[in-house]
This record gives C-alpha cells, structure tokens and sequence, in this order.
C-alpha cells in the first residue's frame, strides 16, 4: 500500500522537480526501497509458510515437489510469484538513478502488488460471472485502499520536524489543499468496491451475521475505524488545512498548525495500519455468506 499509494502521490500532490519534489526530498527513495523489500521478502517466507502449513511440515513444505504444486493449483503461488518478481522490479529501479518516471514505474509495479492480493484471500473466491464482478471490485477496493494510505504516510513524513521553510510550508498546503478531491474520490470508491465485497462475502440475507460471527464482528469494527479515519479527514480539510494555508498565506508561524496536522495525521495513519490488521485477520476466516 506504501509503495503504490506513496509514488502515486509524489506524481500528483507534488511539484514536478525543485524544492519538495520527490527527487529533492530525502525520504521517498528509502520509504519505497523499504516497502519493496518488505514486500519482497513477506512473499517469500509467507509462501514457504503457507506451502509448509498444506504440506503437514516445514521439511516437506520446502520440498519441490510442495512448492512446484502449490505454483500450479492454487492462486497462492502464481499471485506470490508476481507480487514478488514486482518488487525486485522495484528495488532495481530505485537502484538506477531516480526521477519522475521512477515514481510513474514505483506506482504502476506497486498497483500489480497491491492487485495481487485479490488472489490470496476470498477476493477470487466467488465462480462464474458474478466472480469476476467481485474480483474487480477487491482490486479497486485494495488499490483506492492504496492510494489513501500511501497519501497519508507522505504527509506523514512531509510533516516531520524540519527547519523552518516557507517553500515546503507551501507546497505542504497545495498537496492538503489539492488531496482534498482525491480524497474525496478514493473514499467513494472504497465505499462501494467495500459493499460489493460485502454483498458477496456478508450477503443482504445475512446481515446480523455482522454482529454473530466473527468474521461479521471484525469487519463492523473495521468499518467503524474508517468512520473514524473519515471525521479526522474531515477535521484536516475543513480546520486544520485552511488553519496551515491562513498561516503560510499571512506569512505567520506556522508552527502550530504544522503540530495540530501532524498529530492529526499520525493518528489516521496508524487507525489505517489498523483496518490492514482487522484485514488481514478476517481475511482468513469464513466470511458470513459461507456459514
Ligand atoms: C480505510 C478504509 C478501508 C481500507 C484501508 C480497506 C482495506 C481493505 C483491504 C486491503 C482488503 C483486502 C483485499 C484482499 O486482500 O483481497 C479489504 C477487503 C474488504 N473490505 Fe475493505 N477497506 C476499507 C474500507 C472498507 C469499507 C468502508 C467496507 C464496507 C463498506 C469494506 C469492506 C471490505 C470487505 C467485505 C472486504 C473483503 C474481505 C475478505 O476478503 O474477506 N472495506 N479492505
């Protein structure tokens, strides 16, 4: 999700070269290496884990014969396979000298990455026709996913304690003040590739399996961590944004709007890491529409 929604935002919410851009700041080199790698060696171990936990042992999960059959019947393996060839593609790039055209390259290896998951949890589980609606929808629901958590560690780390400039001050506002649509757009797409996986996962017959099961449980507080990301969205575009921009506008200090969205974003950022947990956890349950 760093990796695609990160390089994605330093193509649209910052200037193209220059003071701010992504090739003149020190993190998103480093932030998108780390992400590849983690990536790189997540895939990895999790295959040999998952491969082991089929097998009956760690010994024969290692096997070839484990390994080569998981590759060919299963999802799993292939979807593994490019998640991880994408993000040495990755690293090899951010090797090479960077520029805009490395972010352009980041974005579009981390959208294979993050549409990959679709194959590793109940995403590609549904047959037929209706199976295929339900796996486009998983891939947007994960790419707007994406995006929005990608946008918020870049602010994140735009709003790291740094010495007074009124140049990143403003080009800080422009990229709040320009997330605002994208914002807005990224929510309504999550909110309805959300309801598509939930008619399919949930079921409109179902719903009190919402409050009955676990998998129900998970996802309900999940959606109540995303009301709470939506109001501190809220408070950042209608406060403390215009709050920043009134500073950086009238040439004051700006420094207490600088702590009141950096406070702001640290707790959005981490309540996200936190419905990635609640997702990853109920994502190997038996959704409600199995029971
Ligand atoms: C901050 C907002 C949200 C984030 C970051 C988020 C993230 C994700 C991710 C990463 C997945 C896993 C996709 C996969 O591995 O195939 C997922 C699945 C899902 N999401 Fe969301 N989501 C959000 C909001 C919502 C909302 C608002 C709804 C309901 C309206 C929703 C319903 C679901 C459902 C039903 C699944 C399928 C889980 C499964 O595979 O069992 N999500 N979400």
């Amino acid at each position: 999700m760093v990796l695609f929604g990160s390089s994605l935002f330093l193509i649209y919410a910052l200037p193209r070269d220059g003071p701010g851009s992504g090739a003149e700041l020190s993190w998103p080199r480093k932030v998108l290496a780390w992400s590849a790698s983690v990536v790189l060696a997540a895939s990895v171990v999790g295959l040999l884990v998952h491969t082991s936990i089929l097998a009956g042992s760690i010994r024969e999960g290692m096997t070839a014969s484990s390994l080569s059959a998981v590759m060919t019947t299963m999802s799993m393996g292939p979807s593994t396979l490019i998640r991880a060839g994408a993000a040495a593609l990755t690293l090899a790039a951010l090797a090479l000298r960077v520029s805009r055209a490395t972010w352009w390259l980041c974005a579009s290896l981390g959208a294979v990455i993050c549409a990959s998951f679709a194959w590793m949890g109940h995403g590609a589980a549904t047959e037929g026709a209706p199976g295929l609606l339900h796996l486009t929808a998983d891939i947007l629901h994960t790419l707007a996913a994406g995006a929005w958590i990608g946008a918020l560690v870049a602010f994140f780390l735009l709003l790291r304690p740094r010495a007074k400039s009124v140049t990143l001050d403003s080009v800080l506002h422009r990229a709040l003040h320009g997330f605002a649509g994208v914002g807005t757009g990224l929510v309504a797409v999550i909110v309805a590739t959300g309801l598509a996986n939930s008619w399919f996962l949930v079921g409109p017959t179902r719903i009190s399996g919402l409050w009955t099961t676990p998998y129900g449980q998970l996802l309900s507080l999940k959606l109540v961590l995303f009301v709470s990301m939506l109001a501190l969205a809220a408070a950042n575009r209608f406060h403390l944004t215009p709050a920043l921009g009134a500073a950086v506008d009238g040439g004051e200090a700006s420094g207490q709007a600088l702590d009141a969205l950096r406070r702001s974003l640290a707790i959005e950022t981490a309540v996200s890491f936190l419905v990635l947990g609640l997702v990853a956890w109920f994502g190997t349950l038996a959704p409600v529409s199995a029971g």
